[in-house]
């Protein structure tokens, strides 16, 4: 189905790069689906292709300075800032990336996307070294973590004669972005999703327990993106620092017995279950009314029992068409230790993440995974936020479903 954007408006943020004249054709293809498109180029753009080429294809002057004063923009840059339906900027450099990481706003480009409250989506385009580089992939990660969504950059070669990750998205994947933003699928109506999310905790006393850092963020991405897919979504939550999503039916759990049982309750109903909580392994073999006393210097011996697997409990009750996935948390052999959780706990997917890796597993926004499957195989999916690698999770699931 093609897209239909008339009504929408697309600001566009173009920056010094080679890869600039290739956002000449995205305007023409935005255009083409019926949006207004509004362009701003910072001086460096402007040195790679002329604004008259944009003002051209957009129909519309193009704005390249704070100083101006367009006939049509009172403040220029607020009026642009509240006019997107969705803010892009493609291709961007290092330098506008650093930029918004930091907040600065001193040309119009970066003061603009300041001032939006549209989603911005950028498109990276560079040297593969400052693609690479440390601060470049903080800034990114900084980005990711506010919402800010990226496509690409691709691998491959690249203008200044490198070859490796820089490459901008060509604009026909950076138009299916914008779309997704502006026109969210329905693609997962009339599916029932069962997801579970956060940590579990097993109490020794009334004051005392055992857990883990999960925050509750992975799962409620998960169900965030469900729903706006259309699904009908259960989340069960054990400990959650993450604000509970609206629009979805949220289950409390405390212990990983508590789990097992609202699970192997709701389960048998869903057409698909993800198990992106973090059930504790262990509980207390004894647990106690009352807080237990220090016994001045005796070292204590605290006995723990096994939980059940509630992931191996889910797969007992499958039936026929239910898509099973699981996550794999890991500190060492990822992929080893992950493959033998999809045989075990018979899954159909599973998500392995090294939880020890800057921006990845526990209470950050952003994650980076290894999709595994006996049908599909192997995905590898690189920082990007939590939203997104739901996303890619849920394509796996359409798919896994369309190969029944
Ligand atoms: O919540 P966040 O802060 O966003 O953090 C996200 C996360 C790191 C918790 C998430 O990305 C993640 O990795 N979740 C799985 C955590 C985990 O328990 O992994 P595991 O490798 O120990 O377990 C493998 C699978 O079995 C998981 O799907 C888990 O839900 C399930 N399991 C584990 C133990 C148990 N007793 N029963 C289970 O069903």
């Amino acid at each position: 189905m093609s897209a239909d954007l008339r009504g929408r408006t697309v600001v566009l943020g173009v920056t010094g790069g080679i890869a600039a004249y290739k956002s000449a054709e995205l305007v023409s293809r935005l255009r083409k689906a019926g949006a207004a498109v509004r362009v701003i180029m910072t001086e460096n753009a402007a040195r790679f292709v002329t604004p008259l080429t944009f003002e051209t294809m957009s129909n519309h002057p193009v704005v390249t300075d704070t100083f101006e004063r367009p006939e049509t923009w009172e403040v220029a840059h607020v009026a642009l800032a509240k006019a997107a339906d969705v803010f892009v900027i493609a291709p961007a450099t290092a330098n506008i990336l650093a930029k918004m990481a930091a907040g600065l706003a001193d040309d119009m480009l970066s003061t603009t996307v300041l001032a939006t409250k549209a989603p911005v989506l950028v498109a990276p385009a560079m040297n593969t070294a400052m693609w690479s580089a440390p601060v470049t992939q903080k800034n990114c990660a900084e980005l990711l973590s506010r919402g800010v969504r990226f496509v690409g950059p691709e691998g491959g070669f690249l203008a200044c004669g490198d070859t490796g990750a820089g490459r901008m998205s060509e604009p026909e994947q950076i138009f299916e972005a914008i779309v997704d933003i502006l026109q969210p699928r329905r693609d997962l109506a009339g599916v029932k999703l069962l997801v579970t999310a956060g940590a579990t905790r097993e109490y020794l006393d009334p004051v005392r327990y055992l857990s883990n850092e999960s925050s509750g963020k992975m799962g409620f991405a998960i169900a965030e993106a469900a729903r706006d897919r259309g699904a009908e979504v259960v989340a069960v939550a054990g400990a959650v620092t993450a604000p509970i999503p609206e629009g979805i039916r949220v289950e409390r759990v405390t212990t990983t017995l508590d789990l097992l049982d609202t699970m192997t309750r709701l389960a048998p109903e869903a057409d698909v279950v993800i198990q992106a909580a973090a059930p504790a392994d262990y509980r207390f073999a004894e647990q106690y009314s009352q807080k237990l006393k220090k016994a001045d210097g005796v070292p204590l011996t605290i006995a723990l029992t096994e939980n059940p697997d509630v992931a191996a409990a889910v797969a007992r009750l499958k039936r026929p068409g239910q898509i099973l996935v699981g996550f794999a948390a890991e500190t060492e052999c990822l992929l080893e230790n992950a493959e033998k959780k999809l045989a075990k706990k018979k899954l159909d997917l599973i998500v392995a993440n090294d939880v020890t890796a800057p921006g990845a597993g526990f209470n950050v926004d952003t994650n980076i995974a290894t999709l595994l499957s006996a049908r599909f195989g192997r995905q590898d999916c690189p920082l990007q936020s939590k939203r997104a690698l739901a996303e890619t999770i849920l394509d796996t699931v359409l798919r896994l479903r369309g190969a029944e």
